[in-house]
């Protein structure tokens, strides 16, 4: 069974990844995902500074997957581009986002002035910060930020969505994001602002903007798999997309990789088991695949099937 890819023209082991939040914060965490059978990693979305993110309880797994408003904290921009300076993966990914439009700028510059060969993840969906909307639930914004971001950014970029809910919304994405030399697309970040309520104390479960936070695990998968769908048979072939969303076993990963997905990241599983999870979803999506019948993930990659 070939489990092996290639992305933006390096070959990775697996399609495997963390989603950008998840045990990447510090080098510690972030070498531990290294030597694990990750096929690539993801650093946590930093920013300009430092920020310690939100009031604890922040995060809370639940039955069916996680709340989280954690806030972006993180240990700023030159922490994650000196990490990787030490690094030697043929595949570096380094997810970024700015507080307002001009950190935004800023810090996209920093990362082209920079010896960073790898991939940037601009994040335009982090749903947890007081005050400041989902930059790419506003579709002017967006094709406004990416036409000045091109202007000046020539290394490899991709963006982090939110979920879409609506075919009409796909669509006026999709024509925003083909007018622009993206290398991928992440589908999707957590399902913003949910609630979850702990039943034996009829209070909400995390503290930050009064419980109201980012939703992530099994709840997310059929949302995560459309939004994969929709952005696969509408972006321009050169887009590739990262599908991430509801990933606990080896099938959800088949499940991305047919709706389109070139890469697969997982979060709230990896929260909930730790690293160890990707020798546990490389050998379940390598049953599948025997059990289909399929040698590599080109024979079914995209494939997925109508009625
Ligand atoms: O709150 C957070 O740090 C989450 C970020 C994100 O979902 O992009």
């Amino acid at each position: 069974m070939n489990l092996q890819t290639t992305f933006y023209g390096q070959p990775l082991a697996n399609c495997l990844m963390n989603a950008s939040g998840v045990h990447c914060m510090t080098n510690t965490e972030l070498a531990e995902l290294a030597a694990s059978q990750a096929g690539a990693v993801i650093s946590k979305t930093a920013t300009l500074t430092a920020r310690a993110g939100n009031p604890e309880p922040r995060y809370v797994d639940t039955s069916l997957g996680s709340i989280n408003s954690m806030g972006l904290p993180n240990l700023g921009l030159d922490y994650y581009l000196d990490y990787w300076a030490t690094r030697t993966e043929p595949l570096q990914f380094l997810s970024v986002a700015g507080m307002n439009y001009t950190e935004n700028i800023t810090a996209l510059k920093k990362i082209e002035a920079s010896d960073f060969t790898g991939i940037t993840e601009f994040n335009l969906s982090c749903p947890n910060l007081p005050g400041k909307p989902q930059i790419a639930y506003d579709f002017e914004l967006t094709k406004k930020l990416l036409t000045e971001v091109f202007q000046f950014f020539t290394k490899p970029l991709g963006v982090k969505l939110p979920p879409y809910f609506d075919l009409a919304h796909f669509d006026q994405m999709a024509e925003i994001l083909n007018q622009f030399p993206l290398v991928y697309v992440n589908s999707i970040n957590s399902v913003g602002n949910g609630l979850v309520i702990d039943p034996k104390t009829d209070a909400v479960v995390i503290k930050p903007k009064a419980g109201f936070g980012g939703i992530g695990g099994e709840y997310v998968k059929p949302t995560a798999l459309a939004n994969v769908r929709a952005f696969y048979t509408r972006l321009k072939p050169e887009i590739k997309i990262i599908g991430t969303g509801g990933v606990l076993t080896g099938q959800d990963v088949f499940e991305h990789l047919l709706c389109g997905a070139s890469l697969v990241q997982v979060g709230t599983q990896l929260h909930q088991e730790g690293p160890e999870v990707f020798a546990r979803l490389t050998a379940e999506l390598a049953a599948v695949m025997e059990q289909k019948g399929y040698q590599s993930l080109a024979d079914f990659q995209g494939k997925l099937k109508t009625l």
